[in-house]
């Protein structure tokens, strides 16, 4: 056995965990990030003490990150045989070296890792100090016996993987190194120890190891000060409240021998009540979350406080008000961040151990992670001082920080004695914070044993991930759930998505035992190289992988935003608008603050053109909803929609909220009354010609074949009807009902073969019956089609199609047209300007707008369908105008559907030199199935009988 395949001796001569804190007095703070001496090892065997050659690296980093080893990104599976607490005798390993300078040696010397992946053994000038495991977690070892005045060396041995990994099998890229901070502590002999700040009401009670002086401050007013040992009181009359919406802080002062030590203290107070509302300060907050991995392009885990920053920024500009630091604790910066500008936060530590469901070799898999196995280490013992340890470790380091509401004991690794101890412990140990443990509901309640019922109480929320809007209904419906309702995830973001996320916010709003939920996840996992975000499977090394599951973020890898980031702003954002009788109710989703010092804007608008608009500030509480009669006349007709967009900034002039409400103004016709005109036909065509135009449909294929408008070719290909669009991410579980995937029967709508029945002429219109059919199957729709040409050149098509009763609901239905320009110009009124699908709007809004074929493209990491618009009415090209009085869908591209399906990475896709423009009478929703519940039934194209109908009109 290997020293580092000991779970019951997972680190030697670390101290004990401490709170978190940096002495600001020059010289506490030696930073040792920067350039090392490297050496990489494929077999830590090899590893000798003389290492003849060395490589520089920079500290930070990941080694995989800097061309040591390959990336390899893993789900569920552990990289390596599930033999605990074994790992493979060829264990890589990178050795660390670079020398320090000390000028004060007297002083207490301290050597700190905020994070080594995944044992870190620590030599100080030739001699062993000790060693450390849990990746994400802080370790500090006293070097004051091994350094000496000027210049010490520091040699760490890394080794890839140790016992520990069986419990750091989070759904991530494997990485290793010296991946955070690496820094050394200077401090005086008699310095403090631990500091643990809790609050009450009005007094905030510290405890400490050792003497200090102690000055609270609110700013820079000194509120009290005094000498104390190992414990202080303060009183504050009516202090200021921390909450997320305004985060306020105190600042504590330590001063001992020099040292100087701040920490901030926000008063705020964690509850629940009898309703089962989540409390903060007495008042229910909804949590509004997402899920937190530290995830860099080229770095990898490795992130450094600016980019922390700006993750935390952009979270807050988009109204999230909560974070799930998944799957273990975030760097300590995080959190001050958090504390600074106003987030809830559910620390989870580091933990978990998703690998054990998948280690038959039979292909049994088990949701409840197989817990009565006894090579589980949940219930064995030899690993309970290891679980144990990993709460305390984030607790005791982050415990003093107001933003975090709860201690979770980690991620899919089931509910065993170990995690019952890590949460008894931490609800011990921190009697003011609930504590969260998706595990034991998971248990409870998925296990099929009622008799472990009772164990979802060791979480103090019923959290779940990926319940549908119908179960969170039928939770917060049954009074027999006496616990608050938290999605610890939920609306898988991958991909083109996440649909559907405004349903469950109707329903968290609705029901007080609904407590919110964090979207999974906040950025795409990608490893950027030569100008390619590659995922899973892109390396030859990876012996198991997971593709593209990575990429499953609210945002791109270089957090950049997609039409499903600004969905989950819209149903996060601050206020609802609704129009009830010719009133505008505004409703205020805030728990602590007024409106009146924010802006709202009213617009009115017609047809896409602002009419009238007036700003101004609504004196309205938190939770409260206020009513306003529009403060104009409306337009007594419009010609494509009338509407009110309401717009909320907050006193920054930042824009929070948007929401459009619909006017009840009658929309004019937009479909003409055709004159008749002659058409002509031979066995093989049939043509129809008047001013400006001429048209040609072959008989064999029943459909538009040509389309001259002014002598220009419009068509680069016959006109299509069609069902397929490019998978999207979130169809992964169903993809496979239109797509051959597997031996198993499926419609391959991606392989239609267009059948034409019949084709003929009746007055001034060609009609047509046929069938679309994939290969080898029963046809999945048949249909008939009636194209009537007007004497102004006006198409008026009509389509009317059976869906067989036995197919499955169709991703989309209407026509593909190729058009010959390259890039199409186009204008549409529509939802738009992003992409718009049936469930993924409430961003967008009804407009005229303008764009291009180039324009609607959406980078998804790997290519799929995306760029669709809904609601559409009016869509206009160059020559012609699509319109109709029943709205539509549209999409507009420069890649065809199969070019999208069939392309890995989007930087590898190709253009075909054509405009691939659809004219959909639907197009199915997203939802986020790719982990989530199916798409909801309202947002499938499941209908079995279809009318369509739309005219292209000549300009
Ligand atoms: C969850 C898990 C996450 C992630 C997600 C899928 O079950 O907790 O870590 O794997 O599924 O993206
Ligand atoms: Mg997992």
């Amino acid at each position: 056995m290997r020293f580092y395949e000991d779970p019951q001796k997972t680190s030697e001569n670390r101290l004990p965990q401490r709170s978190y804190y940096i002495p600001e007095n020059p010289g506490a703070y030696i930073s040792l990030n920067g350039t090392w001496r490297f050496r990489f090892f494929e077999r830590d065997m090899d590893l000798t003490e003389e290492i003849d050659r060395w490589d520089r690296i920079d500290v930070p980093s990941c080694w995989q990150a800097r061309g040591y080893e390959e990336p390899n990104y893993t789900n569920v599976n552990f990289p390596f045989p599930a033999d605990p607490p074994y790992v493979p005798d060829d264990n890589p390993c990178g050795v660390y070296e670079r020398e320090f300078q000390l000028t004060n040696p007297q002083n207490k010397t301290y050597f700190v890792f905020e994070g080594v992946a995944s044992v870190g053994v620590l030599y100080i000038n030739g001699r062993y100090v000790g060693f450390t495991s849990g990746n994400h977690l802080q370790s500090e070892f006293d070097i004051t016996d091994f350094v000496t005045e000027g210049t010490n060396t520091v040699r760490v041995v890394v080794h890839k993987w140790a016992c520990t990994s069986y419990l750091e099998d989070q759904d991530f890229f494997r990485f290793n190194g010296i991946f955070r901070d690496v820094y050394l502590l200077s401090r005086p002999k008699d310095h403090i120890g631990d500091i643990d700040i809790t609050t009450d009401e009005n007094r905030i009670r510290v405890r400490f190891g050792g003497k200090a002086h102690i000055t609270l401050l609110d700013g820079d007013r000194v509120l009290s000060q005094g000498d104390f040992a190992g414990e202080a009181v303060f009183t504050v009359e009516n202090p200021k409240l921390w909450n997320a919406e305004r985060p306020c802080l105190y600042t504590l002062r330590f001063c001992c021998g020099g040292e100087v030590i701040t920490q901030k203290v926000g008063f705020r107070t964690i509850g629940i009540s009898a309703r089962q509302e989540f409390l903060i300060n007495g008042t229910p907050v909804k949590l509004q979350g997402v899920n937190h991995h530290d995830t860099h392009p080229t770095n990898g885990w490795t992130m450094t406080d600016a980019e922390i920053l700006q993750d935390l920024r952009l979270m807050k500009a988009l109204n999230i008000n909560c974070i799930r630091t998944s799957h273990y604790p975030p760097t300590p910066k995080f959190l001050e961040y958090c504390d600074e500008m106003g987030f809830y936060v559910v620390l989870e530590t580091d933990l978990e151990s998703h690998g054990f469901s998948r280690r038959f070799g039979s292909g049994e898999s088990h949701p409840g992670y197989d817990m009565e196995s006894t090579d589980w280490p949940g219930r064995r013992p030899e690993w309970a001082k290891e679980h144990l340890e990993r709460m305390v470790r984030a607790v005791e380091r982050d415990k003093n920080h107001p933003s975090i509401v709860m201690w979770s004991n980690g991620n899919e690794c089931g509910h065993g004695e170990n995690h019952k101890a890590m949460l008894r412990w931490a609800k011990e140990r921190d009697k003011t914070r609930p504590v969260h443990s998706e595990n034991a509901c998971r248990k409870a309640w998925q296990s099929g044993h009622p008799e472990y019922r009772s164990e979802t109480y060791d979480s103090d929320v019923h959290s779940r991930m990926y319940l549908s809007v119908d179960a969170c209904r039928a939770y917060c419906q049954d009074p027999a759930n006496d616990q608050p309702l938290f999605l610890c995830e939920y609306a898988h973001a991958m991909g083109n998505g996440p649909g559907d996320v405004y349903d469950y916010w109707e329903l968290a709003d609705q029901y007080p035992n609904f407590i919110g939920g964090c979207i999974w996840e906040w950025a795409d996992h990608t490893v950027m190289e030569d100008g390619v975000a590659k995922y899973g499977g892109d390396w030859p090394s990876e012996l198991t992988h997971d593709g593209n599951f990575c990429c499953d973020g609210m945002v791109f890898p270089d957090r950049s935003f997609k039409a499903g980031t600004y969905e989950i702003k819209a149903a996060y954002q601050p206020i609802r608008a609704e129009l009830a009788e010719g009133t505008l109710r505004i409703r205020n989703r805030y728990a602590f603050t007024n409106l009146r010092d924010h802006e709202l804007t009213l617009e009115l608008v017609r047809d896409g053109a602002v009419l009238a608009q007036t700003s101004l500030h609504l004196d309205l509480d938190p939770g409260k909803t206020g009513e306003m009669a529009l403060p104009w006349e409306l337009p007594e007709i419009c010609s494509l929609g009338c509407c009110v967009n309401v717009r909320l900034k907050d006193p920054s002039g930042a824009e929070l909220a948007f929401s459009q409400v619909a006017l009840p103004v009658p929309v004019q016709k937009a479909e003409r009354a055709l004159q008749p005109l002659l058409l002509t036909e031979t066995d093989k065509e049939i043509f129809a010609q008047g001013e400006g135009f001429s048209y040609v449909f072959s008989k064999r294929y029943g459909t538009l074949v040509s389309m001259k408008i002014r002598g220009r070719e419009q068509l680069a290909a016959p006109v299509r009807l069609s069902a397929f669009r490019a998978p999207t991410d979130n169809e992964r579980k169903v993809r496979g009902y239109w797509i051959k995937e597997s031996s198993a029967p499926t419609e391959n709508i991606d392989k239609t073969f267009c059948k034409t029945y019949s084709c003929r002429v009746e007055g001034n219109a060609v009609v047509t019956e046929g069938s679309l059919a994939g290969v080898s199957v029963q046809p999945y729709l048949r249909y008939t089609q009636w194209i009537t040409v007007g004497a102004d050149g006006t198409l008026d098509i009509q389509v009317e199609a059976a869906v067989n009763p036995r197919s499955f609901w169709l991703q989309r239905f209407g026509y593909s047209i190729r058009l010959c320009d390259p890039d199409a110009p186009f204008t549409y009124y529509g939802m738009g300007p992003g992409e718009t699908y049936a469930d993924l709007h409430h961003y967008a809004g009804y407009g005229l707008w303008q764009s291009r074929a180039s324009a609607e493209y959406v980078p998804y990491i790997k290519p799929q369908e995306h760029g669709n618009h809904i609601g559409v009415r009016y869509l206009s090209f160059e020559d012609f105008a699509v319109v109709a009085d029943a709205p539509f869908e549209c999409n507009v591209s420069q890649y065809s559907p199969h070019t999208l399906w069939h392309t890995r990475h989007a930087a590898e896709l190709t253009k075909d030199g054509v405009t691939h423009l659809r004219i959909d009478y639907k197009n199915s929703g997203i939802g986020s199935g790719s982990c989530g519940p199916e798409l909801m039934p309202q947002y499938r194209l499941a209908e079995k009988d279809i009318r369509f109908r739309f005219q292209i009109q000549l300009k």
